[in-house]
């Protein structure tokens, strides 16, 4: 019913304001403020993206909601609370967290991140779906980067909260996440609708180098064009702004991303010794294979020519390797 989800939507908004009420303003805040200005955090951005924290306590949320008149039962098919084992009562979701609001495409809160501050796992717990949280349709800050993806012509798409909370602080704003899943493709269309560049700054590990793969092949499909911007080996975008500046980041970062075949030229290298033979030819073999499966022609012949040049090869052989292979991918 309508009803219902405007109850839902109205107690987001008010914990939501709470959660930052007691992060900011309050001695049971103190130990995650502190955690978050350690981490690089600032004022500044935990007010523009509203961060707060859940008390350490089983029925906060519970009593807050209560006292408000919220059906306890709707607030649990919200995602806020959750049912006790016995199924007697209701207790809070997010406890002793560090609170992210998740925001619709319009600016409405309809779900929540909350992080640990120790080691413990999940590291983010996440509101479920819900009859407002659609984990697949939503981009984390969409709301905020909409004008500015449109005037860039362009999007970055990082992976996590504080990659889009620092890239935002360090002036690019046209900045949204996934949220950790894979890029679906429906938040590739939003996209594309409105960009024609998604640049790709994930995090500099196997799984982030896996996932800009996986994303940009999604995002092509959705018919953006990509580029991907690399961050040195085991850091994220938030660690690198942390340690190297926004001005870096805008420029040897964003600014010097490259296109998704220099990546895998890049990529194929990791864990490869080219100064051996087989591993050499193993390499150039995988590449010719990603430039057959290129469409534009032009484009073919561009990295061929590279291939060329940087192994010192005859274009001849190599263009001859990659249409035996064009013809075995038909
Ligand atoms: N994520 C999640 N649940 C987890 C772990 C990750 O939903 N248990 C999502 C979060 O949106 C997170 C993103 O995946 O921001 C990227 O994960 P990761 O790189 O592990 O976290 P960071 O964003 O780097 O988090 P932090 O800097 O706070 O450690
Ligand atoms: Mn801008
Ligand atoms: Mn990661
Ligand atoms: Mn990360
Ligand atoms: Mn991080």
């Amino acid at each position: 019913k309508d009803d219902d989800a405007a109850a839902m939507l109205e107690a987001h908004e008010l914990l939501k304001k709470f959660y930052h009420h007691l992060l900011v303003n309050t001695k049971e805040g103190q130990d995650a403020l502190d955690y978050l200005l350690k981490r690089g955090f600032t004022k500044e951005s935990i007010e523009q993206f509203e961060i707060g924290y859940s008390l350490n306590s089983w029925n906060f949320a519970v009593k807050f909601l209560a006292n408000r008149g919220f059906s306890l039962p709707l607030m649990e098919e919200a995602g806020l609370l959750v049912k006790k084992n016995d199924g007697s009562d209701f207790l809070d979701r997010f406890r002793n967290r560090i609170m992210f609001p998740i925001l619709d495409h319009h600016g409405n809160t309809i779900a929540f991140s909350g992080r640990v501050m120790t080691d413990e796992q999940p590291k983010y717990l996440n509101s479920p779906e819900t009859k407002l949280f659609n984990k697949s349709k939503v981009l984390y800050n969409f709301s905020k980067a909409r004008l500015h993806i449109r005037k860039h012509h362009q999007a970055v798409l990082l992976e996590g909260f504080a990659d889009v909370i620092s890239a935002s602080l360090a002036g690019v704003q046209h900045s949204v996440a996934a949220m950790g899943t894979a890029l679906t493709g429906e938040q590739a269309k939003v996209l594309k609708r409105n960009s024609a560049e998604v640049i790709l700054c994930y995090d500099s590990d196997k799984a982030g180098m896996d996932a800009v793969l996986r994303s940009a092949k999604t995002l092509s499909q959705a018919g953006a064009e990509v580029k991907v911007a690399m961050i040195p080996d085991g850091l994220d975008p938030d660690d690198y702004i942390q340690r190297f500046g926004a001005e870096k980041f805008q420029h040897d970062v964003i600014g010097a991303s490259v296109s998704v075949m220099t990546f895998k030229m890049h990529y194929f290298k990791k864990g490869r010794n080219l100064q051996n033979e087989a591993d050499r030819l193993e390499y150039i073999e995988q590449i010719l294979k990603e430039i057959a499966a290129l469409k534009n022609s032009l484009e073919q012949e561009i990295y061929v020519k590279q291939l060329a040049r940087e192994y010192a090869l005859g274009l001849d052989v190599l263009k001859e390797r990659l249409s035996e292979l064009s013809r075995t991918m038909e």
